[in-house]
């Protein structure tokens, strides 16, 4: 029997929560779970709902609207694994506030750990990031590579692979996912993504524009891949996961950035590429995959050009403008920036409620960040 197989021999269905559900990864790898006959429940404090490219899901998860920071051990018992995603997702939003980063992506994720630990859950998988090996260059990173963290993101990832492993008990089995660069169509789409922003504007502008020279070496995995990898950790007997660290992604998916410009010319036809200069993104790392193959018998179902493909399709279904492709609701910072200049949360992002007129009969409980479900 192959270690694949045998990774199918594990805890079989379980009910989940995710945390990040209603972000760009969490919308479809919620659907993706409940497909599989996961029992999902949602948890997100909702900064990016604003961003609904397209109708893509038929299945969403009920969900707590909650900041992670204000979770409780009792909003986690029942839950038989937790998926970590809500975190600030990228370098740039990272770098605006780099103490709340370290405070929601750092602190919050280890405190979270701690109550799921505390309330009885069993698996806690964490969305790390192969951009802790930042500047590793041409060499193939495997798990136990040296890291180079660049920013206040990737330090973070680091620190939560840290201090989070010394949680692990007979009972509590945390798993770290250290995720190549995503992408693919989501409804809650992001274009601060590389495959997505350059085929965003290959759609748009007839340009394939690059931040840098081209030259960078970066992992690339489908959203749909993710998930699935998520999927197998789940499903897997505890001695293959447990904390373990796994790269996510295929070896065949390790590109140059121009490289990634050339597959989304192929699909794109009629555009004209513009390179930025060498000194436009310091990120330049590949990764090994085996580990991922071998243990769990993962193997990605994507690659580049069929993402491109779906993006393509995506944009022709929604008749994609350039103000919906640039709009704040599908590019992280822009939309932080909004709701802090607007003073819809505070410097420390959480959310500040706006007055609510009494005559309307609307319960100030139903307030973004107040801790209700509602449905998505
Ligand atoms: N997208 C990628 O290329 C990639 C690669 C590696 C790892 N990851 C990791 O995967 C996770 C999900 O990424 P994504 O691309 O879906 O990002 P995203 O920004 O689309 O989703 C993150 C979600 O988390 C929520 N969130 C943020 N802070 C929160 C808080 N304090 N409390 C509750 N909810 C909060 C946001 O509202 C958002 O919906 C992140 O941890 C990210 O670092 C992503």
């Amino acid at each position: 029997m192959g270690l694949g197989s045998r990774a199918m021999e594990g805890m079989g269905l379980m009910r989940v929560l995710v945390t990040g559900s209603e972000g760009y990864i969490g919308t479809v790898l919620c659907a993706y779970l409940l497909d599989r006959g996961h029992e999902v429940t949602g948890l997100d404090t909702g900064f990016h709902r604003v961003g609904w490219l397209y109708h893509g899901v038929d299945r969403s998860p009920a969900w707590v609207a909650k900041d992670i920071r204000h979770v409780a051990a009792e909003d986690l018992r029942g839950f038989d694994a937790i998926v970590h995603l809500a975190e600030l997702s990228n370098d740039p939003v990272g770098q605006l506030n780099p103490e709340i980063t370290f405070e929601i992506n750092h602190l919050g994720s280890v405190r979270l750990a701690t109550l799921a630990r505390a309330a009885g859950v069993q698996r806690f998988i964490y969305m790390s990031s192969c951009s802790v090996y930042g500047s590793a260059g041409d060499t193939d990173s495997t798990e136990t590579a040296e890291v180079h963290p660049l920013t206040a993101y990737a330090k973070c990832k680091v620190l939560v692979e840290r201090d989070v492993p010394s949680l692990a008990t007979d009972d509590f089995s945390p798993t770290f996912l250290r995720n190549a660069t995503a992408y693919g169509a989501s409804p809650r789409m992001r274009f601060d993504l590389v495959v997505n922003d350059l085929a965003g504007h290959a759609w748009t502008e007839k340009v394939i524009r690059m931040d840098s020279d081209g030259r960078p070496w970066r992992p690339f995995v489908h959203i749909l891949d993710i998930s699935q990898a998520i999927d197998l950790v789940l499903r897997a007997p505890r001695d293959l996961i447990h904390g373990q660290v796994f790269n996510v992604g295929s070896n065949h998916q390790n590109y140059q950035v121009r490289e990634v410009a050339e597959i989304i010319a192929d699909v794109f036809p009629g555009c004209r590429t513009q390179f930025g200069d060498s000194s436009g993104d310091h990120r330049n790392y590949r990764a090994n995959f085996d580990k991922i193959r071998d243990v769990l018998g993962f193997e990605a179902r994507y690659d580049v050009a069929r993402g491109a493909q779906q993006l393509l399709e995506v944009f022709r279904a929604v008749d994609m403008s350039t103000e919906l492709f640039e709009s704040r609701g599908h590019t992280r910072i822009k939309q932080i920036q909004h709701l802090l200049s607007t003073g819809q949360i505070d410097a420390r992002f959480f959310w500040v409620r706006p007055p609510v007129p009494t005559d309307t009969g609307a319960d100030p409980a139903t307030a973004p960040g107040s801790g209700t479900v509602a449905r998505a």
